[in-house]
């Protein structure tokens, strides 16, 4: 099994993936835009080989590369899990005649409207939404979907440029600050909570299924620096909470005819309790919501999607045991961390919950949250019980401080 994997070092979790891709015995060729010495020793040591291509930029022009670089050898995957490359890779999965996701598949799980369509044509429940390319548009999308609205770019990322509008002036507003972005998407706002349905998949079965709630809503997360995030993985996804977007996850899979590889789907519940679409990717979610599910089961889901991906099984025994709660802390002050306030007490009080903890040492800057998604510290508590996970999460949440000054 051979396969060509886009940028290996880049971001963070694809040295993880490259590995489970080696552990599973494929050789694993990495084309990057990195010079090789500049890989994570991860990612070069289940290398079989590297190319460095001289930008991503020119799709052709790496297609050329690949082949130049191939000559002679064969390949049977091409694997992309950055979002940004997808197109990439499907691109040359079509100019070497190789299976898995075409240009026209990635459109479904890159475009913000396609994947509606597709969802709403399949008779499942999305946000009243639109296409714009102008401000007219925009105006007339709008119009269509009613107040509270949401605009955010067609293809975003991280919750980026986007707003929730309560009213025209608002949306006026919203329209000044996007007016850099050439296509948009204008949404009916869905109230409720938000939650994720993740699977990794082979040829249309589903091999592992995952439900991860975010506190709060990624868009609140956003724009408050000062909120810890928790994003908490359920051990028993056919509880009420879940249900419902396990079965909305299940049409859509099915809506998109999705075949092989992790997906993301986001997914918002009412408080009525409908499961209502929000977007999917065919990738991994980021914000080491993986390390999450390996907590939660204690497996490799690296590799459990390689093992996917080339063989079309997952052999770990992938049964859930733990709630599993993630937090994300955001330093209090500028400069230097100074003191992890708490953290004594919280560990003497819930240290056998505690799967890992890792924070920005004392004595170190404070690291900036928008590019270190983990920001001043990472925290994975884990229990049986939903409850008691929630609660030493929260505690986490509130009575640890990492000040710096
Ligand atoms: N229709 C909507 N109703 C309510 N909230 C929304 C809606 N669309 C987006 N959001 C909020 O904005 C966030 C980012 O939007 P999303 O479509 O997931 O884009 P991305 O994650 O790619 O930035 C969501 O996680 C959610 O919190
Ligand atoms: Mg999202």
């Amino acid at each position: 099994m051979h396969v060509v994997y886009l940028s290996p070092g880049f971001p963070a979790e694809m040295p993880l993936f490259v590995r489970g891709l080696a552990a599973v015995g494929a050789k694993v060729l990495g084309v990057g835009d990195q010079p090789a010495g500049a890989l994570p020793p991860e990612a070069r040591e289940a290398l079989s080989d590297y190319l460095q291509v001289s930008s991503f930029g020119d799709e052709q022009k790496v297609v050329q590369e690949v082949r130049q670089w191939l000559r002679g050898r064969s390949v049977d995957r091409v694997e992309c899990l950055w979002e940004r490359l997808m197109y990439l890779a499907a691109t040359l999965r079509e100019a070497f005649g190789l299976p898995g996701m075409s240009r026209a598949q990635t459109a479904i799980v890159r475009d913000k409207e396609t994947m509606k369509q597709a969802v709403e044509q399949a008779g499942l429940r999305v946000p009243r939404h639109g296409r714009a390319r102008s401000k007219a548009e925009a105006w007339a999308a709008v119009e269509r979907c009613g107040y509270p609205a949401i605009v955010k770019p067609i293809d975003g990322a991280g919750s980026k440029d986007t707003y929730r509008c309560n009213d025209k002036q608002e949306f006026e507003q919203a329209l000044q600050k996007v007016a850099h972005i050439d296509e948009l998407s204008v949404e009916e706002f869905i109230e409720g909570e938000e939650l994720t349905y993740d699977t990794v998949c082979a040829d249309g079965r589903i091999l592992f299924e995952n439900v991860a709630w975010y506190k709060p809503k990624p868009m609140i997360l956003a724009q408050n620096p000062w909120i810890s995030m928790q994003n908490i993985v359920l051990r028993d996804i056919t509880q009420e909470l879940p249900r419902p977007g396990v079965e909305l996850g299940h049409g859509v899979l099915k809506a998109l005819g999705f075949r092989t590889g992790f997906t993301h789907m986001e997914w918002f519940r009412t408080p009525k309790g409908e499961a209502v679409f929000g977007e999917i990717g065919g990738r991994p979610p980021g914000a080491r919501l993986v390390h999450a599910m390996n907590y939660s089961c204690d497996i490799d889901l690296f590799r459990g999607w390689a093992e996917a991906a080339c063989y079309g099984r997952l052999s770990q025994d992938t049964r859930k045991k733990y709630n599993t709660a993630m937090i994300f802390k955001r330093a209090q002050g500028e400069g230097i961390v100074r003191e992890h306030r708490g953290l004594r007490e919280l560990l003497a009080r819930y240290g056998n919950e505690v799967a890992s903890i890792e924070l920005t040492p004392i004595g170190e800057p404070k690291r900036d949250w928008r590019k270190v998604v983990v920001g001043d510290g990472w925290i994975v508590v884990r229990h049986p019980e939903l409850s008691r996970a929630l609660e030493v999460s929260e505690r986490f949440v509130n009575d640890l401080l990492i000040v710096a000054g």
